[in-house]
């Protein structure tokens, strides 16, 4: 979709989007329109349901005199209420709002603005922003073929008309980066796994490279060498190679140490030869959400210009159940050093990450690593499908991250970490296993990561919950939600630029 910029005026063809706030409060140009039409917008409130509530809207025809006009009143709700995110909601209103009427494009009056202290003033850039986020749907294997799912109408363009539109203009290519990153994220998430695998992934990581990101990308053959041996275990079960892509973008001082993200990128998760039910294992498709929200985030970064050091690093393996594949019972010498016991190969993402944990901070010693995983459903059980988990070996990383969150409105609940759960995966055989007991499911799968951390400051975001919505949310359709990317690129403006 095209978002542009344009000088306040009174359009009197077309669509046109106006704001009403609670109680049906027009704005002065609302009234002004409204006068323009005979008072028809008032007279259409009031026989509607329509309240100006954030997230309403309602459609209304022009009369004879306004016959090329359509207009379309969108609720703001509270305005002295009104922040960033409130307005992110407007602009997803009106993506909603025009889609249902199956149009292209739509003018929108912004003339309102964000009331609450301390916020960026930029209120139309937020609306843009919304708009955007709002109109991404995935179509890609949508022909039309089907009687019953015709793809719809997308969103073409969308004109903002603001008191200044060259600096709403210019603000703008800032927050149409990261909703690109946030998309490109999107797109490897809903890839069914019969296309997306390991290589196809690492294939979608070299396209950064035209952003000015330089990729690596290691086989197994290197990875063997390295003595990645808990990640090569888990794709040993399948036909496809596994990959491990390292993504560097260097906006910063060349001096400063990055900031390190890592990805869990299990292409499908069958659960191996301890195999999942069938039911509900398509969903498995998503289980590389971790990886696509590292390599969005960097999209993002890089298409912005950050001004830091970031590296990405994502370990992508695909989880199957052959001849060849892992068995319950294996030990697998990781490449810390530390021995482990697989009792279930289904655990197999924290597999995958102990080694890239190590990776990571070996070879770059980052100023933090904080890592990204659809690890478990034990946080499902815990959080739903609202909250990400978050664990963290130092608490102030943890709260600047759940701060970028809530700013962005990606949720985190911080959990804990302790020695007590630590004990629960010692092995007798070895010197971990890879599940502890049944009760704090995701909490153990954090302690094991941590023994891969080496002592740096560390983060790590539970998002099994969270990667996928299975409803439309205000922001998002649903599908994949590219959870992480907004909260990770606000954390780095806010902490590392
Ligand atoms: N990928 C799953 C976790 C998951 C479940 C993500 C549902 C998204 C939705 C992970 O690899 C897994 O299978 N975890 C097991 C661990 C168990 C065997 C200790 C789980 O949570 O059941
Ligand atoms: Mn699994
Ligand atoms: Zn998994």
């Amino acid at each position: 979709m095209k978002i542009s910029f344009a000088d306040l005026k009174l359009p009197v063809r077309g669509i046109i989007v106006l704001a009403v706030g609670l109680n049906n409060k027009l704005s002065e140009n609302g009234e002004r329109v409204n006068k323009q039409v005979d008072g028809a917008l008032s007279r259409a409130v009031y026989t509607s349901k329509f309240s100006g509530k954030s997230g309403e809207y309602l459609a209304v025809i022009g009369p004879s005199s306004r016959k090329n006009a359509t207009y379309v009143l969108i609720g703001t709700g509270d305005q002295g209420e009104f922040g960033e995110l409130e307005a992110q909601v407007f602009g997803a209103t009106i993506t909603k709002a025009i889609q249902s009427l199956d149009k292209t494009e739509a003018t929108v009056i912004v003339d309102f603005s964000i009331e609450k202290s301390g916020v960026s003033n930029d209120v139309a850039c937020q609306v843009g922003y919304g708009a955007l986020l709002r109109s991404y749907s995935y179509n890609k294997y949508i022909t039309g073929a089907a009687e019953n799912k015709k793809p719809s109408k997308e969103l073409k363009s969308l004109t903002l008309m603001v008191a200044n539109p060259t600096t709403s203009r210019r603000r703008f290519r800032r927050f149409s980066s990261i909703a690109d990153g946030v998309n490109f994220s999107r797109d490897l998430v809903s890839e069914p796994s019969n296309v997306k695998s390991p290589k196809w992934m690492s294939r979608q990581c070299r396209k950064l490279s035209k952003l000015g990101v330089k990729v690596e990308v290691l086989g197994e053959s290197q990875m063997r060498k390295l003595s990645m041996n808990a990640l090569l275990g888990v794709g040993q079960g399948s036909v496809r190679e596994s990959q491990c892509v390292v993504m560097s973008w260097n906006g910063g001082k060349s001096k400063d140490k990055p900031l390190a993200l890592v990805g869990k990128g299990v292409t499908f998760d069958t659960g191996g030869i301890s195999i999942k039910p069938a039911g509900g294992m398509e969903d498995m498709i998503w289980d590389m959400g971790g990886a696509g929200t590292v390599i969005g985030t960097m999209y993002s970064l890089a298409a912005r210009k950050a001004n830091a050091n970031v590296v990405g690093v994502v370990g992508l393996v695909e989880n199957m159940p052959d001849g060849n594949a892992q068995r319950p019972g294996d030990i697998v010498k990781s490449m810390s050093g530390q021995t482990i016991e697989v009792i279930n190969t289904d655990a197999e993402g924290r597999l995958v990450l102990a080694d890239m944990l190590w990776y990571t901070q070996k070879r770059f010693k980052p100023r933090a690593m904080i890592d990204l995983a659809t690890l478990t459903g034990a946080v499902m059980v815990a959080l739903g499908r609202e909250y990400a988990g978050i664990y963290s070996n130092k608490n102030e990383l943890a709260e600047q991250i759940i701060n970028a969150g809530n700013l962005v409105g990606e949720k985190l609940w911080h959990l804990p970490l302790d020695q007590a759960y630590d004990k629960q995966i010692n092995s007798p055989r070895a010197d971990m296993k890879n599940v502890g007991p049944r009760w704090g499911g995701s909490i153990t799968a954090a302690q094991f990561l941590q023994r891969f951390t080496n002592g740096l400051d560390w983060a790590h975001l539970d998002i099994a919950g969270v990667a996928w919505s299975d409803t439309d949310k205000s922001l998002m359709e649903k599908g994949a939600t590219g959870f992480g990317v907004r909260a990770l690129d606000r954390f780095v403006s806010d902490n590392y630029e």
